[in-house]
C-alpha cells in the first residue's frame, strides 16, 4: 500500500518544512490561522464548535438557505464535483478548504488505493474532525493556506473549492494558486457565491455578504477569471446565491 502523507509530502514547494507533527501535516504550527481573517463567517469556521456540527448541521441548512429550496443537496454537491473532476482511479486530487473532509473522503474513493485526494484546510478543529471520520486510505489531510498552495507547479489533477473561495483574503491570488498547481489538462470545479442581476435582491446580498464577511461574487465574474487564467470549457451554473463553476486546463498550456 502507498504512504499517502510521504506522497503528499513529495508534492510540496522544495524547502517547505512541516511544522507540527500529528495527524495532518501542519504547515502553519502556532499560527492560528491561514491568512488575515475576512469576517465573521470565517471566524466562526476556527472556533471548536463549528467542526462538530458543521458537516450534520451547519453546511446542509446553510447552504440550503443560500441554494434555495431547488438547488442541489449535499448528496449532488458531491457528485457533480466528483463528475466535474473526471476523477478515476490512480488520480491526484486536492480538495481546497476542505472542513470536516465531506468531499474529500469521496474523492478518495474515486481514486482508489493507488491515487491521492488531500483535504487542504487551515482550521485545525476542522482537520481534527475530518481525521475522525472513516477516511479511505487514499486520503491526507494538510493544514495550509488556501490562498498560497504550498505545492509545486503542475502537481495535481484535480482541484475541487467549495464553499470557501468568497471568505479567502485574496480570491484572485487563490485562482493563481489553483492553476499554478494544476497539471496542464487538469480539472477545477468550484463553489462560491454568486450576487443576484437585478436591484433590490442585490443589494440585499451585498449587504448580508459584507456583514458575514463573505465577498459577493457576479455572475460572470468567475468564469471570466479562470478564461483569463487559460482554463477553456468553463461551465457555469447558479442556485439562489450560488454558482457551480467549472474549468479544465488544455494539455498543451504553456505555463
Ligand atoms: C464553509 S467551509 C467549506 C468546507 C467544505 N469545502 C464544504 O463545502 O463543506 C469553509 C472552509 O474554508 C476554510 N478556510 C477559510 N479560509 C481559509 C484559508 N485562507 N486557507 C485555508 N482554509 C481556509 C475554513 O477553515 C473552512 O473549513
Amino acid at each position: 500500500m502507498p504512504d499517502h502523507r510521504a506522497r503528499l509530502e513529495s508534492l510540496l514547494r522544495p524547502g517547505t518544512k512541516p511544522v507540527g507533527g500529528g495527524d495532518f501535516l501542519d504547515l502553519l504550527g502556532e499560527i492560528p490561522q491561514a491568512g488575515p481573517p475576512t469576517g465573521l463567517a470565517q471566524r466562526l469556521m476556527r472556533t471548536s464548535a463549528v467542526p462538530m456540527i458543521y458537516e450534520r448541521y451547519w453546511r446542509p441548512a446553510l447552504g440550503r438557505v443560500a441554494k434555495g429550496l431547488n438547488g442541489p443537496t449535499m448528496a449532488d454537491e458531491v457528485r457533480i464535483a466528483s463528475e466535474a473532476l473526471g476523477l478515476r482511479p490512480g488520480k491526484v486530487v486536492l480538495d481546497v478548504a476542505c472542513g470536516t473532509g465531506r468531499f474529500t473522503r469521496a474523492f478518495g474513493e474515486a481514486v482508489g488505493p493507488e491515487g491521492l485526494s488531500i483535504g487542504l484546510d487551515g482550521s485545525a478543529g476542522m482537520l481534527e474532525k475530518a481525521l475522525s471520520a472513516l477516511n479511505p486510505p487514499s486520503v491526507a489531510y494538510l493544514r495550509a493556506d488556501a490562498v498560497d498552495l504550498p505545492f509545486g507547479d503542475s502537481t495535481v489533477d484535480a482541484v475541487c473549492c467549495f464553499a470557501a473561495l468568497h471568505m479567502f483574503a485574496d480570491p484572485d491570488a487563490a485562482l493563481d494558486s489553483f492553476a499554478r498547481v494544476l497539471k496542464p489538462g487538469g480539472s477545477l470545479v468550484m463553489l462560491t457565491s454568486a450576487r443576484h442581476g437585478d436591484q433590490p435582491l442585490r443589494l440585499v446580498d451585498t449587504v448580508l455578504g459584507r456583514l458575514s464577511g463573505q465577498r459577493m461574487f457576479d455572475r460572470g465574474e468567475i468564469a471570466a477569471k479562470l478564461a483569463r487564467r487559460g482554463f477553456d470549457h468553463v461551465d457555469e451554473r447558479y442556485s439562489g446565491v450560488t454558482q457551480i463553476v467549472t474549468g479544465g486546463l488544455p494539455v498543451n498550456i504553456r505555463k
